[in-house]
């Protein structure tokens, strides 16, 4: 663990195997930060000596840690959200994320996709988020702004570009601006929970559609229609930089014992942080291969993925027990692979959406189970992606409606959208 302990960001490339799959390897390390990676939330900061040294300085090395807030509802969380947490630590030296309570979710947008719990484990599970305050309010009152400041000593407050309203029509950070403690910083992702619940809405469409022409293609050219749905309506655009800013790059250290796993991991969720946190545990460096879009088109069916390779694999680049990624790796762990990465063990857990042993597919980890190095791991959780689409389609008419008011804001802000510099 030592090597992530200092804060010293080196980046040492990103290296392309193209003659291995076709695909990106990425080094994504670990963030170094002050608190250690597997009980880094809630731990208990150190005491506030500046402001009781005054103008003495007396620890002058010690260096006053700047905390800055910024807080979401993180219902579904995606890359975006990730991004928009990465850009508000750049701008201190811990960062505190608020999650805003179910209820108050339910009384202002109408009910979250994901629980408070979910929720709270997906942010938790960033590497860039020291802590997190859980039920925080949909707005900042001057009474919870002062709580901020006293209680969690937070310096200043976080917030995207985009102007946030109290029902009376003044704007919400307007005290914290007043005291000179606001912070901005530029909305850039092309991606929303918005977008998301769209995606799946209309992913559940086409299979209702398809299942009504008996699981046959409407047009009946099956090559068409292996086009996964969700990557379809997607805005984003992967860039190497964005990628770069996600990952940490330190390949594993000497006699390091490298884990790997390797899944969809559509729909980010709380089951997936879970799981790669046991695998992580395991070893010393946890490489994650994400299937490419093809793939779990073929294993999962033609409505999914939901969110396409370079998502997913941005997704689980920003939590912060994944060292490495393989963007579009292969269905089979491969000897090959075994050999080029050094790993040591692979690891699948107990849920997951595809059930190989009851399909007549042949088994994709047939070689590490022959060398002796397969572990089924029980999965902590039991959410899956089929279950948090299975709860929007559940409560579709809520979402339908939640969708309507929430796109049409969506589409005048891309109208609208200018260009920003900055990250
Ligand atoms: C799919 O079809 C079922 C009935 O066949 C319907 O209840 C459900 O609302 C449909 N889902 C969508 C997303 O259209
Ligand atoms: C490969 O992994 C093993 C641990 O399983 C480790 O002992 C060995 O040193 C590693 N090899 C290299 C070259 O790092
Ligand atoms: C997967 O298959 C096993 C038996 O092969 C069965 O016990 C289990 O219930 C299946 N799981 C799912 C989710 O279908
Ligand atoms: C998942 O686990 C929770 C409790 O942890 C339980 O209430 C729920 O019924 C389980 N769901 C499934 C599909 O097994």
């Amino acid at each position: 663990m030592m090597e992530y302990e200092s804060n010293s960001w080196i980046w040492d490339g990103m290296y392309n195997f193209p003659h291995l799959f076709g695909g990106l390897m990425l080094t994504a390390a670990l963030l170094g930060f002050s608190t250690s990676y597997f009980g880094g939330i809630g731990v208990p900061h150190l005491p506030y000596l500046w402001s009781d040294l005054g103008i003495f300085h007396k620890k002058r090395r010690e260096k006053r840690r700047i905390r800055v807030y910024m807080d979401g509802c993180f219902d579904l969380m995606h890359y975006g959200h990730a991004n928009a947490l990465r850009q508000a630590k750049a701008l201190g030296d811990e960062l505190i994320v608020g999650v805003v309570s179910d209820e108050e979710i339910i009384a202002n947008k109408g009910p979250p996709v994901l629980s408070m719990q979910e929720r709270r484990a997906l942010v938790s599970g960033l590497k860039w988020v020291d802590e997190v305050i859980p039920n925080a309010p949909y707005e900042i009152t001057e009474q919870f702004m002062n709580r901020l400041f006293n209680e969690h000593k937070i310096d200043y407050i976080i917030h995207g570009d985009d102007p946030c309203l109290l029902p009376d029509g003044t704007d919400a950070y307007a005290l914290a601006k007043r005291v000179g403690r606001y912070k901005q910083i530029k909305r850039t992702e092309g991606v929303s929970s918005t977008d998301i619940v769209g995606r799946i809405l209309s992913s559940m469409r086409d299979r209702n559609a398809s299942e009504d022409q008996h699981d046959r293609p409407l047009n009946g050219d099956p090559h068409k229609e292996s086009q996964p749905k969700g990557a379809r309506s997607s805005q984003f655009l992967p860039t190497s930089r964005r990628i770069v800013q996600f990952s940490n790059g330190m390949g594993p250290g000497p006699n390091a014992r490298v884990v790997y796993i390797d899944g969809a991991f559509d729909l980010f969720h709380a089951g997936h942080v879970e799981i790669l946190k046991r695998a992580r545990q395991l070893g010393d460096f946890l490489l994650v291969g994400v299937h490419n879009d093809q793939t779990v088109s073929e294993h999962r069916g033609q409505h999914y993925p939901i969110m396409h390779v370079h998502e997913r694999s941005l997704s689980v680049l920003a939590c912060r027990y994944v060292d490495e990624v393989i963007i579009g790796a292969p269905w089979e762990v491969t000897k090959d692979m075994i050999t080029t990465f050094n790993i040591s063990l692979v690891v699948h857990g107990t849920i997951s959406e595809n059930n190989f042993s009851s399909s007549s597919e042949s088994d994709p980890y047939s070689v590490p189970k022959s060398m002796g190095i397969f572990k089924l791991l029980d999965s902590p959780s039991n959410i899956t992606t089929t279950a948090v689409a299975q709860r929007i389609v559940a409560n579709h008419d809520a979402y339908v409606k939640r969708n309507a008011k929430k796109a049409a804001s969506e589409k005048k802000y891309y109208a609208e959208k200018k260009y920003v510099s900055g990250d």
